[in-house]
């Protein structure tokens, strides 16, 4: 039977060690690769979870062989280009997914229809259309530049574009894209963002050029180069891993880590912004893994005080900003989010959300047009009220986010919708059991 709940409740200690989960934006670029590239890719460690599996069925929907082999393992192969779908493209929850492709599609002389869940129907796809289009690609759909939309492709041209917000989706497609514009393609880009798509290039043989200048970040393909499949290795997600390890400094008593992290400077702004708020996480073991640093990270019970956390950092942490919000209603003081306008536009807005769930469990909140101030009510014998049920919208971030903090607050928490956790993180209810976390189906 289905949960259409889950509720944590406040226990002991949090204590044990476990694997992070594949990295998300990297698993749904070893797949969009694969199918681009000629010859044989083979994965290991990819996150099995709906957002990717959905990019799995769209590459086999454009004619690439997509296999699994074993538990995170997989195989593509890929016919050097994309062939025109014979049906809809349906890309789930996943934005990544969406925006990645229609820029890999765009590429090639066919024609192709996108859509998703709600949640991706309702989400800007004008950020990717308007650079595609100026490349000559063109579209038609709803107003507003949503899904559903059909997209025709072919015969690109080269553009220089100017990033309007930091967004590592953006920058993909146009790259995608751009392997198949006459001219080749750059990107500049104000603030540098995850940069995955340029390394695995780089992996498939293709060669990226990436220049800083006091203008930003310029990312240059030069034209006509072409993939050919290789071996990647998913590093575990830190976006997922902060789940667990905010658990541990909140929770009294606790020690927890999370083996294989991913480790990129350009996603681990949340580790850097804890370890302001005076959080005991401590990182062993780093290693290189398939062109990644990787590492084991330990977190250990903390007191916990309000940071003001950079604007400039929003785009090395969008997605950890939930449980971030959930850290600083544990810590002393207040914590100011700043220039993170973009957490309203992701599976849902973000600073509404976490907002109102923060309020409905005692907390104090003001909401900000980007960003919000929550007040700490310090932790301890002064845990979070809770007691709460949250409405998630579908946002898997956001039912981690409120289920972590009832595991360290006076009274449960409930979130509906609990089978959204998948799309990031299937194994997020077994791994935080496995730690001694209280959370039940209803
Ligand atoms: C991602 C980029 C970010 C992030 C998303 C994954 C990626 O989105 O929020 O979860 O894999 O490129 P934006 O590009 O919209 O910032």
């Amino acid at each position: 039977m289905k949960a259409s709940s889950l509720t944590s409740r406040p226990g002991g200690a949090l204590k044990g060690r476990i694997h992070a989960p594949g990295d998300k934006s990297i698993s749904h670029r070893a797949l969009i690769l694969a199918g681009l590239a000629s010859g044989e890719t083979r994965i290991e460690g990819l996150l099995e979870s709906d957002d990717v599996l959905r990019t799995a069925e769209a590459m086999r929907a454009f004619g690439a062989e997509v296999e699994r082999l074993g538990h995170g393992r997989w195989r593509g192969l890929g016919h050097g280009g994309l062939r025109e779908p014979e049906n809809v493209i349906d890309c789930g929850n996943s934005g990544t997914g969406a925006r990645l492709i229609m820029g890999a599609a765009a590429g090639f002389p066919i024609s192709a229809t996108f859509t998703g869940d709600a949640s991706l129907r309702r989400r800007p796809m004008r950020r990717i259309l308007d650079p595609l289009e100026l490349m000559g690609a063109s579209h038609i759909g709803r107003d507003g530049g949503r899904l559903p939309l059909t997209l025709r492709g072919g015969s690109l041209k080269r553009i220089r574009y100017r990033l309007p917000m930091a967004s590592a989706q953006v920058k993909s497609a146009v790259l995608l894209a751009g392997l198949h514009a006459e001219g080749g393609v750059e990107v500049i880009e104000p603030e540098p963002t995850r940069d995955h798509t340029e390394r695995m290039l780089g992996a498939f043989g293709v060669e990226v050029e990436t220049t800083d200048s006091t203008d930003g970040r310029h990312v240059r393909l030069a034209p006509g180069q072409a993939l050919t499949g290789t071996t990647i290795k998913v590093p575990g997600d830190p976006s997922s891993a902060a789940f667990p390890l905010v658990a541990a400094l909140i929770t009294p008593g606790s020690q927890v880590t999370v083996e294989g992290v991913l480790l990129n400077a350009l996603r681990i702004g949340l580790f850097k912004t804890l370890r302001e708020m005076g959080a005991d996480l401590s990182i062993d073991n780093v290693r290189d893994e398939g062109g990644e640093p990787v590492g084991d990270v330990t977190a250990r019970t903390s007191s916990l005080r309000g940071v003001d956390v950079p604007a400039e950092r929003a785009p090395s942490m969008i997605d950890e900003y939930p449980i971030l919000a959930v850290a600083a209603a544990a810590a002393e003081g207040r914590t100011i989010i700043r220039g993170a306008a973009e957490l309203r536009v992701k599976e849902s807005d973000r600073i509404a959300l976490m907002a109102a769930g923060l309020e409905a469990s005692g907390v104090m909140v003001e909401e900000e047009p980007e960003g919000m101030i929550v007040t700490g009510t310090a932790g301890g014998n002064h845990a979070v009220r809770g007691g709460a049920q949250i409405e998630t919208h579908g946002d898997h971030r956001v039912a981690m986010a409120h289920l972590v903090l009832g595991l360290a607050a006076q009274a449960p928490i409930s979130v509906d919708e609990p089978e959204m956790i998948a799309t990031s993180f299937p194994g997020f209810m077994t791994l935080m059991r496995r730690l001694g976390a209280g959370i039940e189906e209803a």
